[in-house]
């Protein structure tokens, strides 16, 4: 298998080079020579996250023997001491079982490189110490830099890498040089102007092509299933549209509060934090034209072409909705409202729940409602993306045998519980013909005998495989921020969020904005 692996492929050609496609695409692919450095390794992301899914892959056999792992924070460790932290993440919190000839390769090459961002001294250090694992590891040059830290420290660690030399790489053959990349996490700026000046910023030190934007719904498996259920099948597509198609509700629904994330939440709420990014991610591919091929390129060209046309409905009172959460149970847990977790200002108006409606000006969606909702402390923690289709013409029953029949569905279940649902009517068993709605399930657990990836897996992977498919442009994060920038404006001129009480599903507004088109929120 190992000789199968790209080495040192050189930037971007990866997905010109004809050979590609000869080569067996269901073998995975293993990362070459490479290290990765971690900014803001001491964070929760990192921990819970970033270690682990680094173990999982090597667990797994992705990872190249000449692997380096670089952290980078104040704390004052040695490279065992850091060692030692990775080690309990990987322990607490990876997906795959701890395997200790695993963890002895791996642990080989861990670094830690001590000092604040401002310090140059620092910087000189991490330059050293890819150079010496360069020698030590064999990791070629090739090196990773994943920022997860707050956007406000981007400026200066771009500066950092920049002025030491640890952005670009040289060489006489352009072609066979080693890669340099930045990995970066949301949020992308907190509206277009900013998020414009961060890719302005992101863009003067690494090019588009070497800038990976992390958004962990699209490394997760049902994410990326949607294609394959819209694409890979004939049944589905004839009816994806508005002639069939009644509208869309994509829902992402926590049973979480904000907990110990007060302090970063407040200020920016449920629509900057998931609808900006992932829930139109998941419209995106929901609502996209089939790409003419599963290039990135031409993956980003649809996305961008659908985002292009998505707009909001006004007016805007009547078409969004946003609240914030109040004390209530959730199961047999009794939970504290917003204004008593620790760090959130009681008299904030950040929403922790949002819905709006959009509309998609194309001529497969033209007429076709797409509403999107999202939120903390709801009935339960679900992901889908539920279209519902139109009833049929014409039903020749009498009404009473009808009245249990609702609208077809398909049930994309993002998560927990991953699979897809079909809804359909059926005739009860019995002497009369009544027809109700049933369930036709198809579930991962019961298809397949392999766990799925972790989302974290499958992007870092691909970050050090030099695969950008599942990582959005700046263009996307560009046209997510237009869209919903007027009901950030709108909101900001408006009063409290409204309440809702913990456990429930929503503010009552939140219902009478679906209400008023005559349809209703699903209860998952
Ligand atoms: C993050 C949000 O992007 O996604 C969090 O910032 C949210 O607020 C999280 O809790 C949910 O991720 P998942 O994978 O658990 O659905």
């Amino acid at each position: 298998m190992a000789g199968a692996a790209p080495t040192d492929r050189p930037e971007a050609a990866e997905w010109q080079n004809p050979l590609r496609d000869k080569r067996d695409k269901r073998l995975p692919r293993i990362a070459g020579p490479c290290s990765m450095v971690i900014f803001g390794v001491t964070g929760d992301l990192s921990r819970k996250k970033l270690m682990p899914a680094i173990y999982d892959l090597a667990n797994r056999g992705l990872l190249p023997p000449a692997f380096g792992l670089v952290g980078f924070a104040r704390r004052d460790y040695a490279d065992e001491d850091f060692a030692q932290v990775v080690l309990e993440a990987v322990k607490a919190h990876a997906r795959t079982p701890f395997r200790q000839e695993v963890w002895d390769q791996l642990s080989e090459g861990i670094r830690f490189v001590q000092g604040s961002f401002d310090d140059n001294a620092a910087f000189d250090r991490l330059a050293d110490t890819l150079t010496t694992l360069d020698k030590e590891r064999g990791t070629g040059g090739n090196h990773a830099f994943y920022l997860s830290i707050p956007p406000n420290m981007f400026p200066v660690v771009l500066d950092q890498l920049c002025a030491h030399g640890l952005a670009q790489t040289t060489g006489p053959d352009a072609a066979r040089k080693p890669w340099r990349r930045v990995v970066i996490e949301k949020p992308f700026g907190h509206d277009l102007h900013s998020a414009q000046e961060l890719n302005a910023l992101v863009n003067g030190v690494f090019p588009e092509e070497r800038v990976f934007r992390i958004d962990h719904y699209l490394g997760k498996e049902t994410v990326q299933n949607i294609l394959a259920l819209r694409f890979a099948n004939q049944l589905y597509e004839p009816i994806w549209n508005a002639n069939f198609v009644d509208h869309v509700q994509i829902t992402m629904a926590e049973d979480i509060g904000l907990g110990g994330r007060a302090g970063y939440y407040d200020g920016i709420g449920a629509a900057r934090d998931v609808i900006q990014n992932h829930l139109l991610q998941l419209l995106a591919l929901t609502a996209m034209e089939e790409p003419i091929s599963f290039e990135p390129k031409q993956l980003q060209a649809e996305k961008i072409k659908v985002l292009s046309a998505t707009k909001l409905v006004e007016p805007l009172d009547e078409t969004t909705a946003r609240g914030q959460y109040t004390e209530g149970w959730q199961g047999s847990e009794h939970v504290v409202g917003l204004a008593e977790e620790e760090g959130f200002d009681p008299n904030s108006k950040t929403e922790t729940y949002a819905a709006i409606r959009l509309q998609i000006d194309t001529r497969r969606w033209a007429g076709v409602p797409f509403f999107l909702r999202t939120g903390k402390r709801l009935g339960r923690r679900v992901t889908e993306i539920a279209v519902i289709f139109k009833r049929a013409p014409h039903l020749p029953f009498d009404q009473t045998m009808t009245e249990e029949l609702g609208q077809n569905a398909l049930v994309i279940r993002v998560q927990p519980d991953e699979g897809i649902t079909t809804r359909f009517g059926s005739k009860v068993p019995g002497s009369s013909m009544e027809v109700r709605d049933v369930n036709m399930d198809f579930t991962y657990g019961e298809a397949f005998t392999e766990s799925s990836p972790e989302a974290y897996e499958r992007l870092i992977l691909d970050v050090l495989l030099g695969v950008p498919s599942l990582f959005p442009v700046n263009a996307e994060v560009e046209l997510s921020w237009r869209i919903l920038d007027p009901v950030l404006e709108h909101w900001a001129a408006e009063g409290r969020p409204e309440p809702y009480e913990a456990g429930t599903w929503g503010p009552p507004s939140a219902d009478e904005m679906i209400a008023r088109t005559g349809r209703e929120w699903r209860r998952p």
